[in-house]
């Protein structure tokens, strides 16, 4: 659906060029939800510009939905933007127009009939309906974003960035947002790349995501893969285990997790004690994190292995000696 390969863009700054987006290759699945994470200055948002040709890339390829976007003429890259709604972190609404003008907007700019009966559609999708008549003013930060995402759906696009769409927003609002984007894509079949600063906005929603640092792609992938990969980074990030203080005693395993680890049933075949020293799990949209335990008094650690293996969880790092 998304598809980048080996897209560039530097600018000029005062002390030599800026590699803002380095040789980036990222494929984003039809009906799935990519978050790019990465500190500030990275090169997330001018990476998400150069999806919909906000920003030109130097290099590279850039194709949505099967259409090479670098190589349009102007007026077949507007038609194919249509195709590519977009959601900013401080909205962007214009303040002069009410709720049912800044929706009408975007279909007037895209060149289709604003027909209240749509626009009414579109409010109730994101459940502004009943707010129409009133101003961006009047409405709460997550009115106004609801009121964001309904203009970006306007046109009926295949794909939704986001850029800090929720950074602006309480937790509680967030979620909410979330919630929304999470429908959409159900509902809908919407892909969506979105960038954040957030990795709670990545636990939430995303099926997959990617690190970003100094304009590359450090690593990238399906987020309940990534946490069964030793050393990953962002798994790490995204399920960090704190624990207060490691016992000196016992066998203590990290484990990446898929489905519910069945802690009780490990510790009676086992004949041994598991204790659940950390955990960091993500249920929505199914299980996927990172536990630290503790094994005491396990005479097979082989078999114990293998019963882990059977139950889906993966043995990221393994520490500390036999015990009682
Ligand atoms: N139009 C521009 N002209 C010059 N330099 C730019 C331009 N846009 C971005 N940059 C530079 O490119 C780099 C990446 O910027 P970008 O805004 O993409 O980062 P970001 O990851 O989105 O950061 P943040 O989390 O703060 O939004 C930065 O060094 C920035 O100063
Ligand atoms: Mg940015």
């Amino acid at each position: 659906m998304i598809e980048l390969s080996g897209v560039s863009k530097t600018f000029p700054g005062r002390r030599g060029p800026v590699h803002a987006v380095d040789s980036v290759d990222l494929s984003v699945p039809k009906g799935t939800i990519h978050g790019v994470v990465g500190q500030s200055g990275a090169g997330k948002s001018t990476l998400i510009r150069c999806v919909n040709m906000l920003e030109r890339p130097d290099a590279g390829s850039v194709q949505v939905s099967g259409q090479e976007l670098t190589t349009l003429s102007p007026a077949a890259l507007r038609t194919a933007r249509r195709h590519i709604g977009m959601i900013f972190q401080h909205f962007n609404l214009l303040s002069s127009r009410t709720v049912a003008g800044n929706i009408a907007l975007s279909m007037e700019l895209a060149g289709i009939p604003a027909r209240p009966d749509r626009i009414e559609e579109l409010a109730e999708i994101v459940g502004l309906h009943g707010r129409l008549h009133e101003h961006p003013s009047r409405l709460s930060g997550g009115q106004k974003q609801r009121v964001g995402i309904a203009r970006a759906l306007a046109t009926n696009p295949a794909v939704l960035l986001a850029d800090e769409a929720t950074s602006a927003l309480d937790p509680a609002t967030t979620d909410q947002v979330l919630a929304l984007l999470r429908r959409l894509n159900a509902q809908l079949g919407l892909t969506i790349l979105l960038i954040t600063h957030e990795m709670g906005v990545v636990r939430n929603i995303c099926q997959s995501a990617s690190l970003m640092e100094n304009g590359r792609l450090v690593e990238s992938g399906v987020v309940a893969d990534l946490v069964g990969h030793p050393g990953s980074v962002l798994a790490e990030r995204l399920f960090p285990l704190v624990t207060e203080e490691s016992p000196d005693h016992g066998w203590m395993l990290d484990l990446a997790i898929t489905s519910p680890l069945p802690v009780g049933d490990l510790s009676l075949r086992h004949r041994c004690e598991v204790t659940l020293l950390a955990g960091s799990v993500e249920q929505r949209g199914g299980t996927r994190g990172r536990v630290r335990i503790l094994v005491r008094g396990v005479s097979d650690r082989e078999a114990f292995l293998d019963d882990l293996k059977r139950v889906g969880a993966v043995v990221n790092h393994s520490h500390g000696g036999d015990s009682a």
